[in-house]
């Protein structure tokens, strides 16, 4: 696997494949890398024949009381699971170097209405800092296609909306998300979690398949969220919010629609967890 920081090395590696023909795939990550983020490069590898990783903690996507500086930062191990993933390109650039003028003077990228609730409201300006960091990263790789996981529904479909809204030629791939046998969905927070808190944390997934088993007989949609934040908090957590919503607009659900998916975040100890169910009614 070639590492590179610098965007120039970047650029030459990318062109010379793109003269000898070949497709490229994208894994953009922020490091602390997991089985969920190896099954991404796995599925990269099924749709190209070059696949290029990122591993670059983007301060963009952090709010002023949220603590970058203590976001895990492990590049020997994550180095080592892309190596044995046969990642082929793996690009590491500094803050410096995706933000020369510095945030405030960067020019941005916002997706409107699918990034407004939800994770949205919670942590205001974050899809802000990933679609402008995306789109940033996809201009330098231009990849054929790029996977991003589940986990991250509001995500998807944030950058999802971009590409369509800016006639970017990036097919995304969507990934199935990686559980522990508890069902508790692979994260990098999962390691801010004790092990008492490990055995209350599968209880989001739980309620949220709890929550899609009764949503097929019962539309009262709000009624049952709120019940499924109940127990999520009798568990021990703190619900941060649990919605049914349109799977692809992200709005409440409506009695009519078919295609839905239920967004849930909650705080277990210092970690705050999120998690998601698509249905189909
Ligand atoms: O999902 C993540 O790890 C990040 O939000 C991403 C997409 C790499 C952008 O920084």
């Amino acid at each position: 696997m070639k590492i590179v920081s610098k965007i120039d090395e970047l650029r030459l590696q990318i062109s010379q494949w793109r003269q000898q023909g070949l497709k490229i795939a994208f894994v953009p990550t922020m490091g602390n890398l997991h089985a969920g983020h190896i099954s991404l490069v796995a599925e990269a590898h099924r749709h190209a024949d070059k696949v290029v990783a990122s591993i670059f903690v983007n301060p963009m996507q952090f709010g002023a009381h949220e603590d970058i500086d203590n976001y895990p930062r492990t590049m020997e191990n994550d180095q080592q699971q892309l190596i044995a993933a046969s990642t082929d390109l793996l690009f590491t650039p500094t803050p410096s170097i995706i933000y020369p003028k510095g945030l405030d003077k960067q020019t941005y990228v916002e997706v409107p209405n699918v990034s407004d609730g939800y994770c949205g409201e919670s942590r205001p300006g974050h899809f802000r800092g990933v679609s402008t960091v995306v789109c940033k990263l996809f201009n330098l790789v231009q990849p054929d296609i790029a996977c991003f996981g589940l986990k991250d529904y509001q995500q998807v479909q944030v950058i999802q909306t971009m590409v369509e809204d800016l006639s970017m030629p990036i097919e995304i791939i969507p990934v199935a998300t990686v559980r522990e046998t508890s069902g508790l969905a692979l994260s990098s927070r999962n390691g801010y979690l004790t092990q008492e808190q490990l055995k209350i944390a599968p209880a989001l997934a739980q309620n949220i398949q709890w929550l899609a088993k009764e949503i097929k007989t019962n539309n009262d949609f709000i009624g049952l969220a709120k019940k499924a934040a109940s127990y999520i908090n009798n568990a021990g957590m703190k619900t941060d919010y649990i919605h049914i919503c349109h799977a692809r607009t992200l709005q409440p659900a409506s009695e009519d629609d078919k295609e839905l998916v239920i967004l849930a975040a909650a705080h277990c100890g210092k970690a705050r967890l999120i998690d998601n169910l698509q249905v189909t009614l």
